[in-house]
């Protein structure tokens, strides 16, 4: 298992993820705003990763005090709008640190933030076990996962692709169908990279495939991560997420979310309060780096809202929730 990011000698090494799986290259962060440049540029990437990665972040900020803890709180929250997880860790280690003296800053922001990392570990293990148990023994599944929800995405197993790992350790798994997801190619650099360092017998498809995946019965669940799960469970995720969702639901198929505890945002009611990133216009016009389209307009929503509805069961490390059956 491949681990996104390390702290060494007051600095925080990030693996970037851009330039996978062509290269394995680390950037050294020195500063929180190195953190947040990397969060903002998706060299670390994924909702419970990035959460983990801020918390480095102000651990960096730490030396300069705590005036200096808050003006680069506010800069890494602000790196990007959608995963929840960002502001909850960023939170989390203010509060930690609400009464204690500067002096004392370093030491309690560096215990907060590996705390923090270890607490979405151990997440990811425990929505492993529980998500597999949602598959009966005796027979191997086909599952399509979409984005990355992998080690890469989290400092863990993952939270999509723990319960995969688990299924495959557990004899369950057939194959798993992975969406390439673009623009950014999540799933075809870095789910397809995660899986075959595995083991784990996987088929890359385009996006715009999978629906037609389906319709052949290769498909027996889609099995996803989040960024945001608002109160009434909508649950935001890498955009086509949506689409696989409606396409699940037209196929008997069931639409299975991972997310740990920290990816659940009580304060936003339902789906259409969930802030949805709209990234550079030129990503869609490209492929690769390489420009692939006219100047024509483009819109780029990075993320889109799955409505509880069309969720069969939310895997959390505590429990299996019942999407369509809240209320709204
Ligand atoms: O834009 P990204 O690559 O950060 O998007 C990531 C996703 O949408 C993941 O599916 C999500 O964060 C769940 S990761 C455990």
């Amino acid at each position: 298992m491949i681990s996104p990011f390390y702290y060494k000698d007051h600095t925080f090494f990030i693996l970037d993820q851009r330039r996978l799986p062509l290269e394995e290259t680390w950037i050294g962060c020195t500063c929180a705003d190195d953190v947040a440049l990397a969060i903002r540029t998706l060299a670390v990437r994924g909702a419970p990763a990035i959460g983990i990665a801020a918390a480095y972040g102000l651990v960096l900020a730490s030396r300069k005090g705590r005036e200096h803890v808050e003006h680069c709180a506010r800069t890494l929250k602000e790196a990007r709008p959608t995963a929840v997880n960002l502001a909850w860790a960023v939170g989390r280690c203010l509060e930690a640190v609400r009464d204690a003296a500067d002096s004392d800053l370093p030491d309690r922001l560096l215990h907060e933030a590996s705390v923090i990392w270890q607490e979405e570990t151990a997440a990811n293990e425990s929505m492993a076990r529980l998500g597999s148990s949602l598959f009966a023994p005796g027979r191997r599944y086909s599952v399509l996962t979409h984005c990355n929800a992998g080690s890469l995405a989290t400092g863990g197993i993952g939270t999509a692709v723990g319960v995969i790992r688990r299924l495959h350790e557990e004899g369950k798994l057939a194959m798993v169908y992975m969406d390439e997801t673009r623009p950014l190619l999540q799933g075809a650099r870095i789910t397809a990279y995660e899986l075959t360092k595995a083991g784990i017998p996987s088929t890359l498809i385009t996006d715009s495939m999978a629906g037609w995946v389906m319709k052949l019965g290769k498909i027996d669940a889609v099995i996803v991560g989040a960024d945001r799960i608002a109160r009434n469970l909508d649950a935001a995720n890498k955009v086509g997420s949506y689409g696989l969702s409606v396409l699940a639901r037209a196929h008997g198929i069931p639409f299975f979310i991972a997310a740990p505890r920290s990816t659940f945002d009580p304060d936003t009611p339902t789906g259409e309060g969930i802030p949805i990133e709209e990234r550079d216009p030129l990503e869609v016009r490209s492929f690769q780096g390489h420009v692939s389209a006219p100047e024509v307009p483009a819109f780029n929503p990075a993320f889109d809202v799955v409505p509880h509805r069309l969720i069969t069961a939310i895997i959390t490390e505590e429990s299996i929730i019942c999407g369509h059956e809240s209320p709204d």
